[in-house]
């Protein structure tokens, strides 16, 4: 069929000189909106969550949970702005095959392969009761509540339809529970049936027509892996649930026989002569019944073929069957006519919903389709890798949103064990009265997802161009979140990437709007961020996704860039800029946002101290491009490791030669080379660079005390493994001398750990290289080392540079060598101590605490930052660090990555701390 939308593209200037793979996002869409006529992908999830065991049956979504039943007993509840789990509803036994919610959503029902249906409290998130007949009724594959009547249907695997009126429930108490009829022989029939022409024998006598078995095995196989696990889960929580209360079904409102198949689906409707309840069932029929309190009456069936219906939806006056095989029937509900069939899928279609005059069907073929009101596909959703066996949508807020959750989602689960989240645009009328689609993406992580999908790898001259779309991107953010200035300062340096600047404004106090006098009006805090948009590069062959391409799992998005430093730059920019729409921006929020901090932060500096003018005095600055120590407790860092990074370079005056040949006559730079290496550092890993110690601060009792919080952490457990020890004479010493118990050796070995890490000085060689064509026979002419050191307090920076280079020099000189040497310093960084006593990181500490409902620990890190030190210098102000990301984000490394909690909590902490800073300051 064919795509209705154009896509010629106006305003595409794209040169596509970058990756067409990813469509680089040139031209930059608009922040807000998401036109179709642009190049449009086919819809990728947003995110994607993984049950890991269990296939996903059945999905209800309220406007912040999101729960999901699979062949496991438990029923999961996920938040729907972080995807983490939140809970887990247990007390059923069997499967759960459906989850509605009643209109207001205070009440869920589900219903499950235990013959119970559940109400749930969505509050609480506590049972509230359960709902089970007198007979053995089977699975119940579907329910629907009735808000008006107060009445749950519910459609079951033994043909019947049953009915439970919820105001009068008190009346129907059910002295016992119903046994489990996981353990009836009926039950076990379809257990062991894996074949679809295999006929099910049931011992209930229903009579199971062929054409239903397919669907039933489809839609049940998976039970046959339900391990006895999930059982034990159960009935570990049945006791615990004795003391809900119980419900009968009275069998006057049992509908037995209500067809000659299993009811599948169940549907409720209106018509002018009031509610209406669809069934459909594996005998392939639909029907329509007249439903009042206590009564339901037959009204017509819509006769089907022999392929079983398994899901309905309804629009209007028309109501969609899905069907084995693939087709949607389409019946008319006035007229009762069949309108037509559409050949949709490939297989059975397992879920159907309509938002507004969208229906979206999802298919045993793996796919799901948007289909618009003329029945034309407008899109296909392909992600998953298995059944398509549920659907649900995010509701649509009538009033102004009763939560934060703006997003608008199709949900789909699959037998794949993963439940998908498609971002949707939304109908919205324009300003000039057109319908236009817009989005209702969260606007940070789209605006994120289009920045990391910028390369702006630093360092490299094939990235020149895409870093400087990546800083005109971040100009054009600051531009639409209403920054008060934003433009790009060039580095001074050729072939190096500008610094994007940004200004958010804060407004003027009551007085100062009276026009008082200046002495009456506060001051406003003037506060400077720092941060980088530049990423060290990815080797797409060794990450599970695109590097460049932002993808969401189980509450994380990766991406290179997502937490050093794009993810928390932005989450800081959004606070500022809603603070100011929400009109509590009461300090100056500048920006300084550069992209050669993976570099060294080249030409920072100079360009820096060319443009102090249009910043002018600064109370504060905030850094946040670390990480905290675990990924539980947030974290305030206030110290970084300095370093000084060089290259050691020993060449020969000959070429590259054959060690055959001239083996033996010559000086070779590599033998050279690793002497010189091996002089660097001792076997008990002391650097041996003479004096290179002598200005390393002492520790104080009162540093120790510092460290005590964090070596009583349990969550030093993960990095003992990590480092070995042993080579540490002097903690071997002391657990030996003062005979230490092992709970305070290992304090001390934590102690010692973090200080090694922090707040002592390292060495590292990274790499060696050497000329020639790298193989064994031939005497490189030229070896090249890249040797690094961490630097602390109160080590002198360009004391230490000129230590080292003449220490190799004096090693170089003892060997009888015809060879030359040259050192160069690629990199200077200075070390860096915050004062934690200082006003600032009191006000942080409390955002922090405010929002994550627990104190940070105050962290050193052992990693360094060219800029901190200088623009403390150059504005005479105190820098703050505070760190959104987790220890396992994984920064520089595969599959980077950061939680999107952190994301969000972080920009919270920043408006909290941002209007404090205002207001106190
Ligand atoms: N975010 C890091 C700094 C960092 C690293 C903090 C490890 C905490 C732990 C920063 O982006 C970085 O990578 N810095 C480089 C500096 C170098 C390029 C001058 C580093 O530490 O190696
Ligand atoms: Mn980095």
């Amino acid at each position: 069929m064919n795509n209705s939308i154009t896509f010629n593209d106006n305003d595409d200037n794209s040169n596509n000189l970058t990756n067409k793979r990813r469509g680089s996002p040139t031209p930059l869409r608009s922040l807000n909106r998401i036109s179709v006529k642009f190049d449009k992908p086919p819809p990728l999830p947003s995110h994607t969550i993984t049950l890991g065991e269990n296939s996903v049956l059945s999905l209800a979504c309220s406007f912040d949970h999101l729960f999901s039943g699979s062949q496991s007993p438990n029923i999961q509840v996920w938040n729907l702005k972080t995807f983490r789990q939140i809970a887990v509803l247990k007390g059923h036994s069997g499967s759960i095959f459906c989850l509605k919610l009643s209109k207001d959503h205070k009440m869920l029902f589900s219903s499950s392969g235990d013959g119970t249906v559940r109400v749930w409290d969505t509050k609480l998130l506590k049972c509230l009761y359960v709902i089970q007949s007198s007979h053995d009724v089977g699975d119940l594959f579907s329910v629907v509540y009735s808000d008006s009547l107060e009445t749950l249907y519910i459609g079951c695997q033994n043909t019947s339809i049953q009915s439970f009126d919820l105001s009068i429930k008190e009346k129907y108490k059910a002295s016992q529970p119903f046994y489990s009829c996981k353990n009836s022989k009926f039950f076990d029939s379809i257990l062991t049936s894996t074949s679809s022409s295999t006929s099910l024998v049931s011992s209930n006598e229903i009579i199971i027509n062929t054409t239903e078995e397919r669907s039933c095995i489809r839609r049940i196989n998976e039970y046959e892996r339900e391990g006895e696990g999930g059982e034990e889960e159960g009935e570990e929580e049945e006791e615990e649930m004795e003391t809900v209360e119980r419900y009968e079904i009275d069998d006057s409102l049992v509908y037995l026989n209500s067809h000659n198949g299993y009811v599948y689906a169940l549907e409720l409707g209106k018509t002018k002569n009031g509610e209406i309840l669809m069934s459909g069932s594996g005998d392939g029929d639909v029907k329509v019944w007249s439903i009042k309190k206590n009564s339901m009456e037959l009204l017509k069936v819509l006769k089907g073929t022999d392929a079983g219906i398994l899901t309905l939806a309804l629009y209007d006056d028309l109501i969609f069957c899905g069907a084995q095989g693939g087709d949607i029937k389409i019946y008319d509900l006035e007229t009762y006519q069949h309108v037509r069939s559409l050949m949709a899928h490939d297989d059975d279609i397992l879920a159907l919903v309509f938002r507004g005059s969208n229906l979206f069907s999802g298919s045993a073929d793996g796919t799901i389709k948007r289909w618009s009101k003329n029945f034309e596909i407008l899109d296909t959703f392909r992600d998953h890798k298995g059944i398509i066996l549920s659907l649900a949508l995010t509701p649509q807020s009538d009033m102004e949103s009763s939560s934060d959750n703006s997003n608008l989602w199709l949900i789909s689960g699959a037998n794949d064990q993963l439940i998908k989240f498609w971002d949707l645009p939304v109908l919205a009328m324009t300003l000039e009265g057109k319908i236009e689609e817009e989005s209702t993406t969260d606007m940070m992580l789209y605006a994120l997802s289009k920045w990391i999908s910028l390369q702006t790898v630093s360092g490299k001259l094939k990235y020149l161009e895409e870093c400087l779309r990546g800083a005109k991107y971040l100009k054009s953010i600051f531009e639409q979140l209403g920054a008060a200035e934003s433009f790009l300062i060039p580095n001074g340096n050729p072939g190096k990437n500008p610094i994007v600047f940004g200004k958010f404004v804060g407004i003027d106090d009551e007085l100062s709007s009276y026009k008082l006098p200046c002495q009456y009006c506060k001051k406003k805090t003037n506060i400077l961020v720092y941060g980088h948009y530049d990423v060290i590069d990815a080797d797409e062959t060794k990450w599970n996704s695109d590097p460049f391409e932002m993808f969401g799992k189980d509450g994380y998005i990766y991406g290179r860039g997502v937490s050093d430093n794009k993810g928390p730059m932005l989450a800081t920019i959004f606070a500022a800029s809603e603070l100011q729409q929400e009109k509590k921006l009461k300090a100056n929020v500048y920006f300084l946002i550069e992209g050669e901090e993976e570099s060294g932060s080249v030409g920072f500096y100079e360009a820096i101290k060319k443009s102090k003018d249009l910043i002018g005095e600064i109370d504060v600055i905030f850094v946040s491009n670390s990480y905290w120590l675990d990924d539980e407790i947030p974290c305030l860092t206030y110290g970084l490791r300095g370093v000084i990074r060089s290259t050691i370079e020993i060449t020969s005056s000959h070429t590259d030669l054959h060690s055959g040949v001239q083996g033996g006559a010559v000086s070779e730079p590599l033998n050279d080379m690793v002497r010189i290496l091996s002089k660097l550092i001792s076997k008990d890993n002391s650097i041996l660079i003479p004096g290179f110690y002598d200005k390393v601060r002492p520790v104080t009792s009162s540093e120790q005390q510092l460290y005590e919080p964090l070596v009583e952490l349990k969550i030093r457990e993960k990095f003992n493994n990590k480092f070995d020890m042993s080579q540490n004479q002097s903690i071997n010493d002391s657990h030996h001398i003062h005979n230490l118990t092992s709970s305070e050796f290992q304090k001390l070995q934590n102690r010692e750990k973090l200080m090694a890490r922090w707040r002592y000085p390292s060495l590292t060689i990274h790499k060696i290289d050497v000329s020639g064509p790298n193989n064994a026979t031939v005497i490189p002419c030229k070896a090249k080392a890249n040797v690094s050191m961490r630097i602390v307090p109160d080590q002198d920076l360009n004391v230490i540079v000129k230590d080292f280079q003449s220490y190799v020099k004096s090693i170089f000189e003892t060997l009888k060598t015809e060879n030359d040497l040259s050192i160069t310093i690629d990199n200077k960084t200075d070390w860096w101590l915050g004062d934690i006593g200082s006003k600032y990181y009191k006000a942080t500490e409390q955002a922090i605490e405010q929002e994550w409902g627990i104190k940070p620990l105050y962290i050193r890190e052992g990693g360094s930052i060219p800029t901190v030190k200088l623009l403390e210098k150059e504005f005479n102000a105190v820098t703050v660090h505070f760190p959104m990301g987790q220890s396992t984000d994984q920064a520089h490394l595969n599959n980077e990555r950061i939680r999107l909690q952190n994301l969000f909590k972080g920009k919270l902490i920043f408006k909290s701390l941002f209007s404090k800073l205002g207001d106190e300051f």
